[in-house]
């Protein structure tokens, strides 16, 4: 793999400053964002004044944790335009948000929200290894869906060639792959699974592609993963992190040159992590739920937004920012199985570790005589036999058992035989009765 490090002189001023000078300009931010919720958006008015908190109290950037959280409810209360901030005509996009269970969540965008999401779009390819001139395929699926939009434009605004593939049409991804030959892919990890089978389909050495980079987010996904990919395809396997509630994806990437979790766009949105049964703040390092505080959006501004999402903040190495490390889950995708607490990267992980086994899989809860049950659904590797596959199933039960400490059934399809997605996988399939 070649060497992608981007040369200081193409780094953002920002990316460069010391991490003084990022806090100094957070806060002046924080001050402006708080202001603009406050005097735009009346649940933010109402929500600051039953904590007796006031914009004018944020004097450092800790002064934050006097404010109130804001969850997903607040957002499905407000639907679908309470939350905006400036008069509908001065909204040039709306998105909505994945949501699987009941309304969408609807996010908007003026046009300088566009323009800031682009370049961080562009910040995070340029990141990944990406440069003016690359050719980009764009495999999230495009829509109300934040990805592939966020992805094309933030490709364009660094001087890339875009190929707007959006997902589906497994087999005329690979035909574009081949023919156009594209430097980089951005797409679902567990889609690029699915892409990278119907090479080996086709006939095509997954290593021999034009393709050196891939930028995958939207789902957790893991280092064993990280393996996977990079070693099947040969190139730099990095991961963008977004939500559509903070902007979308390009709230955080890795630095092709570390690879060691995610720096945050800290001059765009401050992150907290918090005890997520507590809500109180925890301290840098320790694991807890995510909060988003966007500090320059205009459309839609989010004040201690509560993503759901477990990871711990780590220290700037590569750029200033801070890090967060690779997402372990989201707090809805817990599983717990008889007082074990789980979650599908940690099957991911084991999966990867048993070679007859591949990385498609789910989890599916059943109840029996008042227990809760789980069967993993795996498939074997192409090349692996039956026999060795039923061996390798009950190898991964032992491993599941050992590791996590329970027990679950192992079931081992035939390859293509789990479901498939074309974005976000689902990981877990709860057929418990209600
Ligand atoms: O998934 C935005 C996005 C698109 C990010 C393309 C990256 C690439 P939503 O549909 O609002 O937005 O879903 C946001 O997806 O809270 C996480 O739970 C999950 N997620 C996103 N990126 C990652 C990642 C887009 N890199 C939700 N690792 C978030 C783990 C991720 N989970």
């Amino acid at each position: 793999m070649k060497d992608l490090t981007p040369r200081p002189e193409e780094l953002e001023p920002v990316e460069r400053a010391s991490v003084d000078e990022v806090r100094a300009l957070q806060l002046e931010r924080l001050r402006w964002s708080l202001r603009h919720a406050y005097d735009n958006v009346p649940h933010y008015r109402a929500a600051f004044e039953a904590a007796g908190a006031h914009p004018d109290d944020c004097r450092a950037l800790a002064d934050l944790a006097l404010f109130p959280l804001t969850t997903k409810a607040d957002l499905r209360d407000n639907y679908p335009y309470g939350m905006f901030a400036v008069p509908r005509e001065r909204i040039a996009r709306l998105h909505a948000s994945s949501g699987t269970t009941g309304r969408p969540t609807v996010v908007g965008y003026t046009r300088d929200d566009i323009d800031t999401w682009a370049r961080l779009v562009a910040r995070s390819i340029r990141a990944s290894g990406g440069r003016p001139g690359d050719r980009v395929h764009v495999a999230y699926g495009y829509g109300l869906f934040t990805g592939g939009l966020g992805a094309h434009y933030g490709a364009e605004e660094l001087g890339c060639t875009v190929i707007p593939v959006s997902g589906g049409m497994t087999e005329r991804q690979v035909m574009l792959i081949r023919d156009l030959e594209p430097d980089i892919i951005m797409v679902t990890p567990s889609y690029m699974l699915s892409i990278m089978d119907e090479m080996v389909r086709q006939g095509m050495d997954p290593r021999g592609t034009s393709l050196k980079v891939g930028i995958f987010g939207a789902e957790p996904w893991t280092e064993d993963m990280r393996h996977e990919i990079e070693q099947r395809l040969d190139i730099h396997a990095v991961d963008i992190y977004g939500l559509s509630e903070a902007i979308g994806p390009g709230v955080a990437n890795e630095c092709v040159e570390t690879k060691d979790g995610l720096h945050i766009w800290e001059d765009h949105f401050y992150p907290e992590v918090i005890d997520p049964v507590t809500g109180a703040v925890l301290p840098d390092g320790e694991l807890g739920e995510l909060v988003f505080t966007s500090l320059t959006k205009q459309a839609m501004p989010v004040v201690r937004y509560r993503t759901r999402d477990l990871t711990r903040l780590l220290p700037g190495t590569a750029r200033p920012m801070r890090r967060m490390e690779k997402i372990t889950g989201r707090s809805d995708d817990m599983i717990i199985l008889r007082g074990v607490n789980l979650f599908p990267t940690q099957i991911e992980e084991l999966i990867l570790r048993v070679p007859e086994l591949s990385a498609h899989f789910q989890c599916v809860l059943t109840r029996e005589d008042r227990l809760d049950a789980m069967t993993v659904r795996v498939e074997r590797r192409m090349n692996a036999t039956l026999t060795a596959s039923v061996e390798a199933g009950s190898r991964l039960a032992t491993l599941i058992k050992n590791t996590i400490g329970v027990s679950v059934q192992v079931e081992v399809l035939e390859p293509d035989g789990v479901e498939r997605s074309m974005g976000k996988m689902r990981r877990i399939v709860d057929e418990r009765p209600r």
